[in-house]
């Protein structure tokens, strides 16, 4: 039998990620048009508290939760904090940060950071908030924020496309494993966004929303949360992207490698050690 969306009114939902681009516009439409209460969660103090006075409304709660997710002391504490608020029903692992540039140049303390932020950080989370549903039996969801780049080898974002191919690819496993037993794993893979990560890229310069299936942060969200709510195992937002994504299956890698290399050469940064 199909089960009915998941309805967010009034419930608890974790976002990581929320004090910038799209976890901050999941955020915003959690509150707005979901009536959640939300756990902001992020590094920068300020953008949470800011985002939080902006949101609070009388019926829906903001919490902001101020942590270093590379940090696996502050996971723990994400953690905890979270479920001792009220029942939590969501938790959307949005947090991600890249690395543009020559594989080689990327030193180990950047590479380390992406990895733990990416991948341990996220697996800490998904581990604990997919028990915490279980033994709720509160019909609640993990969603997993990952990319495009993982579905094919990236030129000049390689670590972080490898990381994105082990969201998607842990996210659909556990999403197989979990069947029947109430608690939902969703995975949400979208091409590029006009976010601060495309803008420190260098590409926002090169792609405005609406070229090569980049979107806004605020569609991006809809169709995010969209996903989550019809527990999609996997969703690929738009037309274009879609069709990309089947191109990356299907193209050989003779074909598709120096094809998206092209998207980056002349765009790298300078500094591209983030
Ligand atoms: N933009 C794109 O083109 C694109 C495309 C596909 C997928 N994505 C994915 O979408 C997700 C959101 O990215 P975005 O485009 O919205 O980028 P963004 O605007 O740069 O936002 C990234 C968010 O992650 C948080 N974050 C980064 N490192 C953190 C850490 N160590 N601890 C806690 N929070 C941390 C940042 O907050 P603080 O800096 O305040 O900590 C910020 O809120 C990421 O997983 C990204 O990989 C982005």
């Amino acid at each position: 039998m199909k089960r009915a969306p998941v309805d967010f009114r009034g419930q608890w939902v974790l976002v990581t990620g929320a004090s910038s681009g799209l976890g901050r516009e999941m955020a915003k439409q959690l509150v707005q048009v979901h009536g959640a209460n939300v756990i902001a969660v992020a590094r920068r103090q300020d953008r949470l508290e800011a985002l939080a006075e902006e949101l609070e409304n009388g019926t829906s709660r903001v919490h902001p939760v101020v942590a270093d997710l590379a940090n696996p002391v502050d996971v723990a504490r994400v953690c905890r904090e979270s479920t001792a608020l009220g029942e939590v029903r969501g938790a959307i692992l949005n947090a991600g940060v890249t690395y543009y540039g020559h594989a080689l140049e990327q030193d180990l303390a950047s590479f380390d950071k992406l990895l733990a932020t990416n991948v341990s950080a996220l697996v800490h989370l998904c581990q604990h908030f997919a028990k915490y549903f279980a033994q709720k039996k509160n019909d609640g969801g993990v969603l997993l924020v990952s990319s495009m780049a993982g579905f094919a080898p990236l030129p000049y974002q390689a670590a972080y496309a490898a990381t994105k191919a082990f969201v998607t690819s842990y996210g659909r496993s556990l999403a197989y494993e979990l069947k029947g037993t109430g608690v939902n794993v969703s995975v949400f893979a979208p091409g590029g966004i006009a976010t601060e990560m495309l803008e420190l890229s260098g590409l926002s310069r090169k792609f405005k929303p609406g070229d090569m299936g980049v979107m806004s942060a605020e569609e991006c969200a809809r169709l995010a949360l969209e996903g989550f709510q019809k527990r999609r195992m996997l969703t690929v937002p738009g037309a274009s992207n879609k069709l990309m994504a089947a191109g990356m299956k299907l193209a050989p890698n003779r074909v598709l490698m120096p094809a998206i290399a092209r998207i980056y050469e002349g765009s790298l940064p300078d500094d591209s050690k983030r």
